[in-house]
């Protein structure tokens, strides 16, 4: 139900939900691919492995799947949803959005819908968006999807890129908070500075649609299919991502007049326990109240933090009440945080057996 215009209205998060792609690549299977060890990659990024889209998987049908868990959760349909936003950096295409694919795949149709691109601050770009749309009044029931393929566009010759990212989507439903119940977004801090745009970025076209060719390849294999790649500066990147993360978590708690301590959990973007750890020491949080799942799916840009929530919600780690700390780092470079009064979200069914680390079933490209 859309809310009456004007009305003074907080933002909840009313479900939540992720897909990840069946196909498991193991450090051990990348020791096969390039000159790298499982101990490497463990030690220096905390990453074990990570989910491999299949050669008819976009970012918008996984996105659609996340959506459709994230519905079912909040207890809605796609018929009920005004807006539909996608954060992804690997669109199936330059145009149309992929929120557009996902608004068609989950049968939302009376709503509007778009991308942003921020890279891995994509999800609390996007958050932030469509959270003032249901303050403003303007949309009742928001769908806010992260969803990346970057296996299309990591260059899976360089060993000092392809170890970390992987490919998924999480999704959140957002609705206006009841009078008297919890709920809310607090202050959120969104930050870029172009200049550094060296630091991180990815040459050419975004992901291909299946069957798509890139160039010199035969479209057969998703490792394979890569017609633009990465670029990274690993080292400064870290750097970076460590004061900016921290900063921005800093100005977003003295923004809502909140201490780390009255954080219950951190959702931050998934990229490096090195990073997550230097950031924990930096704002005094213990590190049992850092969330982090990379080592079963690396770094999956705007799709990590939803993926991770909708974990963090299977496994029973929030409560209404609880303050929810979400805190990024990207390419741009962007930086952000924000904190969530989490309302109680019915857990996802689906999610209740989070999957384990398997054994690869493919084998190497
Ligand atoms: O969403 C944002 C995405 N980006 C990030 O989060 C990346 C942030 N940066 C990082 O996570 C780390 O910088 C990396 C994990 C990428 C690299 O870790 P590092 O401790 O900064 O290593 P390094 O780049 O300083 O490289 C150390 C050595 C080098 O060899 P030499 O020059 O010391 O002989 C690299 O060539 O490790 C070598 N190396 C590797 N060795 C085995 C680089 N990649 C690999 C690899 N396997 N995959």
């Amino acid at each position: 139900m859309t809310p009456a215009p004007g009305a003074l209205l907080r933002t909840r998060i009313s479900g939540v939900g992720r897909y990840v792609p069946e196909r498991v690549l193991t450090n051990h299977d990348l020791e096969q691919m390039v000159e790298t060890s499982d101990a490497w990659i463990v030690e220096r990024s905390g990453i074990r492995e990570r989910r491999i889209a299949s050669g008819d998987e976009t970012s918008g049908t996984m996105g659609a799947r996340a959506a459709e868990e994230a519905l079912a959760s909040a207890g809605l349909t796609g018929s009920d949803v005004d807006l539909v936003i996608g954060a992804t950096c690997t669109p199936d295409g330059m145009f149309p959005a992929t929120a557009t694919v996902i608004q068609d795949a989950i049968g939302a149709g009376s709503a509007s819908s778009f991308d942003v691109n921020a890279a891995c601050t994509g999800f609390l770009t996007a958050l932030s968006v469509g959270s003032q749309f249901v303050t403003s009044g303007s949309a009742g029931r928001v769908l806010v999807v992260g969803s990346e393929t970057l296996s299309r566009v990591v260059d899976w010759t360089d060993r000092s890129t392809c170890v970390l990212f992987g490919d998924g989507a999480g999704a959140v439903v957002l609705e206006p908070t009841q009078e008297g119940e919890p709920g809310g977004l607090a202050s959120p801090v969104l930050r870029s500075d172009g200049a550094l745009g060296d630091l991180l970025y990815a040459r050419g076209p975004a992901s291909a649609r299946p069957g798509a060719r890139g160039i010199g390849d035969n479209g057969a294999d998703p490792l394979r299919a890569v017609a633009s790649c990465i670029v990274m500066d690993g080292r400064n990147v870290f750097r970076h991502a460590i004061t900016a993360m921290t900063e921005a978590a800093q100005a977003c708690l003295a923004g809502a007049g909140l201490r780390a301590e009255d954080i219950a959990l951190c959702m931050p973007h998934q990229a490096n326990v090195r990073i997550l750890s230097a950031f924990a020491r930096n704002l005094e949080l213990s590190e049992e109240r850092v969330y982090m799942n990379l080592e079963r799916y690396g770094n999956t840009s705007a799709a990590s933090i939803p993926i991770a929530l909708a974990e963090a919600v299977a496994e029973g780690r929030l409560s209404a009440g609880d303050r929810v700390l979400m805190v990024a780092f990207g390419g741009g470079f962007t930086w952000g945080a924000t904190v969530v009064e989490w309302s109680g979200v019915r857990r996802p069914e689906r999610l209740a057996a989070v999957p384990g680390s398997r054994a690869s079933t493919a084998p190497p490209p």
